[in-house]
Formats: C-alpha cells, sequence, structure tokens
C-alpha cells in the first residue's frame, strides 16, 4: 500500500514538474531570471505566438497540428513562448460559450476551419478560452515556458495610436476591465507551472498616455498579479510602444513583488529615427541606437539595484529583404549576445487566419513560412542560436573567457586542430582571452594567438603574440571591428569573406573614425567578443 502511495505520488509529481527541463517557478536575482528554488539562472529565448487577433485562436492551427507546432518550437531551439492574448476573450460574456468553430464561422473563415477539423477536430469545439488553454497545455507538455501576454483589449490587430486599444482610457481600454481580465488570467493559469510570467500590457500608447496614469494602472496590476498568482513573474512595459521607462529613473515604481517584477523592452528597425538604418554611418547608427534603448529602459538592468530585462518583441522580416531590417538585427544580435538578454522575437506565425481583412494574410517577420513547414530563413537557426544558448551564468565558476562573434552571419570563431581560425557554426566555437586594448586573442589554453598576415589575407594562428600584427584593439566608433597593424603601420580589421562562408581575413578597416561620408555596409567586420563563463 504505502509503496503504491508513494508511487502515487512519483507519478504525479513527474506530471506537475517532470516534464518541464527548467525547475519553475522562477523569480529574479539582480538583473537575472532564475530558478526560485535553487538561484540558478533560467534564460528566456522566446517567440511571440499571436492568439489575441480577431478569431481570438492561436494562429496556424489550420495549418499544423498544435501538437507538431509546439514540437516545431522547441527543435527551433527556444525554450519558451510569448503567447498573446485579447481581455475581450476572458471578460467579455458574449465570448464566453463561443467556440472555436463558432468564432471562425462568424469571421467567414471557413478554409481556417476546414484545416482546424482536418489537424485537431477536437479544439473546434472547445470554447476560445478552453483552446487557449489547451495551447498553453500543450506548450507544457513539451518543455516549453510560458509569458502570458495581454495584447491588446479588443480583439485585432496591434498596434495603431488612435486604434482604441494604446492607452488606459481608450475607447476600448477600460482600466477596471484590464484589471479584471489580469485576474481572472492569473487565477485561471495558477499552478501550471509553464507559465511563468505575465506581461501586463503589450506597447501602451497614443496621446492618451500619461506617467501619471502609467504609474497608477500600473502599480494596481503588478500587486493584483502577484496577490493572485504569486508564482508568476509580473512583466512591465514601458510608454511610447514599450520603449520608454525613463521616468522611473526618477520616480521607482516603488512595488514590491518579492523578486517577481521585472521589465520588458520592444525593439524593431523602425523603432528609433525615421529611416535610420537606410542612411547613416552604421557604426554609428548602431551605438546611438544602443545608447538610446539603455537611456530608455537598459539603465534598470544595471546600477544598484538591477532587475531583469526582457526584449519581448524585436524582429525582422524573414525573408531578408528588408535592407534597414537586416542592418539592424546585426547590431541587435550583437548587443543581444554582450549582455545575454532574454528575449522573444517576433513572431512564430507565418500567416494569420485574418488580418486586416485579408484570410490567410501573410506574416513575413514569422519565423515560419505561410504553410507553417519550415523556417521561412533557411539559416534561420545558424543565424539565431549563439543568443539562443545561455551565454553567461552568473552562478559559474568557470573564468570568463570569449566568444568571437560575427553577427551578421551569426557564426563564431573556431580552430580546429591545427587549421586557420575559421567562421564556424557557433556550437563549434573556440574560447578566446584578451586583456584588453593592445594585447593579443589567444586561443585560450595555448601558446597561439591571431596573427595578422596581409590585405585581404586569411587571419592565422601564431605562436608570435607580441608584435603589432598579434595585438589588437577595438575599433572605437562602434567596438564592433577589431584592428591589429600589417607590419607597415596600416590597420586591418578582422572581416568575413563574403564569397567563402569560413574564410576570415584582414582587409582595410570600413567606415574607421566614424566617417560621416562612409556609406558602406560594415557589417562583415563586426565581430563581438562576447565573455562567457560556461562550460
Ligand atoms: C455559458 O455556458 C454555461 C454552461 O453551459 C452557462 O452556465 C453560462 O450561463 C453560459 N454563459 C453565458 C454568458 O452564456
Ligand atoms: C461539435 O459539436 C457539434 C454540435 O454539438 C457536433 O455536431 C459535432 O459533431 C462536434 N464536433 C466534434 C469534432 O466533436
Ligand atoms: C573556403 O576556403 C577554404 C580554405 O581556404 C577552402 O578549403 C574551401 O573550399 C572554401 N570554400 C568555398 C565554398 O569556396
Amino acid at each position: 500500500m504505502l509503496w503504491r502511495a508513494l508511487h502515487a505520488i512519483f507519478l504525479v509529481t513527474l506530471l506537475l514538474f517532470g516534464s518541464l527541463g527548467n525547475s519553475l517557478p522562477l523569480g529574479t536575482s539582480t538583473r537575472w531570471i532564475v530558478d526560485a528554488a535553487s538561484g540558478h539562472r533560467v534564460k528566456l529565448s522566446c517567440v511571440n505566438w499571436a492568439a489575441h487577433m480577431q478569431a481570438m485562436v492561436a494562429e496556424g492551427l489550420d495549418k499544423k497540428p498544435l501538437k507538431d507546432i509546439a514540437a516545431r518550437v522547441a527543435s527551433l531551439g527556444f525554450n519558451c513562448v510569448r503567447l498573446t492574448w485579447a481581455t475581450f476573450m476572458f471578460t467579455r460574456k458574449r465570448y464566453a460559450n463561443v467556440t472555436v468553430a463558432q468564432s471562425l464561422d462568424s469571421l467567414g473563415l471557413r478554409e481556417a476551419r476546414m484545416g482546424i477539423a482536418e489537424n485537431d477536430p477536437w479544439l473546434l469545439n472547445l470554447t476560445l478560452v478552453g483552446a487557449y488553454e489547451a495551447v498553453v497545455n500543450e506548450l507544457g507538455a513539451q518543455n516549453l515556458m510560458v509569458v502570458l501576454d495581454n495584447h491588446v483589449s479588443k480583439p485585432q490587430w496591434c498596434c495603431g495610436n488612435g486604434d482604441g486599444n494604446g492607452f488606459f482610457g481608450d475607447i476600448y481600454f477600460d482600466p477596471e476591465e484590464w484589471l479584471l481580465g489580469l485576474t481572472i488570467v492569473a487565477k485561471r493559469f495558477k499552478g501550471k507551472p509553464q507559465v511563468v510570467g505575465m506581461s501586463m500590457r503589450n506597447e501602451l500608447r497614443g496621446p492618451r498616455q500619461s506617467e501619471q496614469d502609467w504609474y497608477r494602472y500600473i502599480r494596481r496590476g503588478a500587486r493584483k498579479i502577484h496577490k493572485v498568482n504569486p508564482d508568476v513573474l509580473v512583466i512591465v512595459s514601458g510608454l511610447n510602444y514599450d520603449s520608454d521607462l525613463s521616468f522611473l529613473g526618477r520616480k521607482p515604481l516603488g512595488v514590491d513583488l518579492d523578486n517577481k517584477l521585472m521589465y520588458e523592452v520592444h525593439w524593431y528597425s523602425f523603432s528609433g529615427q525615421q529611416g535610420e538604418w537606410k542612411v547613416q554611418p552604421l557604426n554609428r547608427v548602431c551605438t546611438n541606437t544602443i545608447k538610446r534603448i539603455d537611456e530608455r529602459v537598459g539603465f534598470l538592468a544595471q546600477g544598484e539595484n538591477p532587475v531583469p530585462l526582457f526584449v519581448s518583441e524585436f524582429g525582422v522580416d524573414q525573408r531578408g529583404v528588408n535592407r534597414a531590417d537586416n542592418r539592424f538585427l546585426s547590431c541587435f544580435l550583437a548587443f543581444a549576445a554582450e549582455r545575454d538578454l532574454d528575449w522573444a522575437i517576433w513572431a512564430l506565425q507565418g500567416s494569420y487566419y485574418l488580418r486586416n481583412g485579408q484570410a490567410g494574410f501573410e506574416e513575413t517577420y514569422g519565423v515560419l513560412d505561410i504553410r507553417w513547414d519550415h523556417p521561412r530563413n533557411p539559416k534561420f537557426q545558424e543565424r539565431f542560436g549563439l543568443i539562443q544558448e545561455m551565454i553567461q551564468d552568473p552562478s559559474s565558476l568557470v573564468p570568463t573567457y570569449y566568444i568571437m562573434y560575427h553577427p551578421q552571419s551569426g557564426r563564431c570563431v573556431g580552430v580546429k586542430g591545427k587549421d586557420r581560425p575559421q567562421a564556424s557554426y557557433c556550437r563549434k566555437r573556440s574560447r578566446w582571452t584578451h586583456n584588453g586594448d593592445g594585447t593579443p586573442i589567444r586561443l585560450m589554453s595555448t601558446a597561439l594567438c591571431l596573427k595578422v598576415i596581409g590585405d585581404g589575407l586569411p587571419v592565422t594562428l601564431s605562436t608570435d603574440c607580441s608584435g603589432e600584427q598579434s595585438t589588437w584593439k577595438s575599433v572605437p566608433s562602434s567596438n564592433l571591428q577589431i584592428a591589429a597593424m600589417d607590419g607597415q603601420g596600416r590597420y586591418l580589421c578582422l572581416e568575413k569573406s563574403s564569397s567563402n562562408s569560413t574564410t576570415i581575413l584582414t582587409k582595410k578597416c570600413l567606415c574607421l573614425n566614424d566617417d560621416s561620408n562612409c556609406h558602406v555596409n560594415p557589417q562583415t567586420q563586426w565581430f563581438k567578443l562576447i565573455p562567457s563563463n560556461l562550460n
């Protein structure tokens, strides 16, 4: 009997907790998200999955079965999903008993309905909330963590200044109803260990926004969620489309949630000055945008009482056809890797049941293609692989070394045997040491360091570590180019060959001295030394 009881307890424990790779719930410890019990860092590498649009059904279930989508999320290297929801789905009586089938029918979405009937017929007769919960359950069953993101009030595409969903008091955004929605969701998903956090509200914005109301309602909402469900991280967003929390530098939020409070920020190529990624010298644009992010939000993760910062949205046209996006992405990846930020890319969905009045609308920022078959960018994992990993672990005892990262390709510098250094897949990277400007870049635990041979020639490894060809400095205008001299007093920068995917050359430095007339793209030369202390 006793054995049986123990066995049952064991099975229940396994069901409740054993399915998740990470130990949950999570908490915060300085700027890191940690497993609240052990204090070990847990990094969120998430993808956004929309379930807040008019149909109020997680997108793509017409294209693939739920199980397959969740499995695909995991196989793409994510450990978490930021799953969006609309307030009205939980608060409005008229949606309370609406089924998935009824919702799709009411919008005339016959094909979507037929798709779901084929993939997951059991979903069709669930209520909208029931189907949302089924998605959360499946994500948990496949070891994925979930952040529930209150994306809009009225179910629709987000976000515009005048869409009535932007700020407390807008036509669809009644603060009391919002608080009720947060309470319902916090309660409903309490006890599901995979639900690690709640994003309080996506992209506050528009003419009504004010700091005064922000403090008033964000304080109430944060306390409310924490009271109802003290296990979840409460994720607070700022003004101006989730880009600005600078006012917290003058006046703290003043809410103590027992290490459950953190902040989020959104960052796209179009977040800053109009067209900046098209015109200015890129070294300066990248430096300036990082400075701007730090002034508005990043400072919260630094200084005396740092808290974690979650880049809960960033993204690019995954077809690679948007020049501004492409340039932005290299800057972002270097930044995200160096700080080892927690993040959620926009977005998983390759399509929407309905957007802008169009059935089957294609999402070009979607990680998956329109059929939800393959990554839209065949090199997705190569490009994003490094930032999906945990790079820094505050509790690690391993001394810090560097990863040499080339964000434009997503590759890392690696050495096979006694070969030349190569741009390898990051999982095959080497460890490097460097003591700052004017010192060699050494292959860790060897007598070998990087050495310039000449302009246009591959960089090599040498035991000559003291000559000018082997002492490197970062180029000050960007801190993204790394240069040494060529033996004749001229600086050459590391550059990844554009014709050969693995070759690393040294070449004349591009856009040195922040030259305003320099309009070439120096990103082939962007290498970042990323500190790491993981084994
Ligand atoms: C929804 O259905 C339940 C159970 O059938 C019922 O008790 C409830 O009144 C219905 N709610 C609404 C708003 O129709
Ligand atoms: C859903 O419910 C309808 C109406 O009650 C029923 O006719 C249909 O067979 C159900 N479909 C499934 C897949 O259970
Ligand atoms: C790239 O360069 C390496 C080393 O020189 C060479 O072995 C390889 O064949 C080249 N690859 C391509 C695609 O040209």
